[in-house]
């Protein structure tokens, strides 16, 4: 049975336009949605071009109430009938209140190694560390940030001179190859974990 697919964006939504771009053919999964937390979203555009039904629901005009915000983000997403989400580059922290009934049914694409450097700033903390290495990480959500089960990570190298921002682009190109193989995984019912060199 096809799973539908909600994908829920903030920004540029590169992951999002790979994952919906893998969709096809014998894929479990097909896009039924993409939400945006913003209408300035770049990638609402890129959804559109791509032939996928778009909706925000800004943030800002529930000012701290967050369960408010997610009370609209679940009645948006019930008009759509997810069976999946996959948050690709979703930049708001969800509540248990939300993240529960979704448990076992919602995915995030995180950049770092999880469970090192939860959080924000993933690449400059890495370098200051001094690590070798990097990566990306898909995880099923829980109420605890960026902590659930991992479904698939990706390495990359960290290379002398690397800055954030040349790090976090060598990450994406991971993160475009990663998130499609383990949704395709996921939605037909297979945990088994992805790791990429
Ligand atoms: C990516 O680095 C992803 O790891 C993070 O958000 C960033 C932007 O993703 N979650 P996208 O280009 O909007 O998919």
């Amino acid at each position: 049975m096809t799973k539908r697919v909600a994908i829920l964006i903030s920004g540029g939504g590169s992951n999002m336009v790979k994952l919906v771009e893998s969709m096809t053919g014998d894929h479990p999964g097909r896009p039924c949605l993409v939400l945006a937390n913003s209408a300035d979203a770049g990638g609402l555009q890129k959804a559109k071009n791509l032939g996928v039904p778009t909706a925000v629901v800004d943030h800002r005009p529930f000012k701290g109430d967050r369960p408010a915000f997610e009370a609209a983000l679940q009645d948006t997403l019930a008009e759509h009938k997810p069976d999946i989400i996959c948050l690709a580059g979703f930049m708001r922290v969800l509540t248990a209140g939300f993240v529960t009934p979704w448990q076992g049914r919602m995915l995030n694409i995180h950049p770092s190694l999880l469970p090192k450097y939860r959080g924000l700033h993933t690449h400059a903390r890495a370098l200051e560390a001094g690590d070798t290495e990097h990566g990306c990480t898909v995880h099923e959500v829980t109420p605890a940030l960026d902590d659930g089960p991992i479904l698939g990570q990706a390495r990359v190298p960290i290379r002398p001179g690397d800055t954030p921002d040349i790090l976090a682009a060598r990450v994406l190109g991971q993160e475009h190859k990663l998130y499609p193989q383990v949704l395709a995984r996921f939605a037909a019912g297979d945990r088994t974990t992805i790791m990429l060199k």
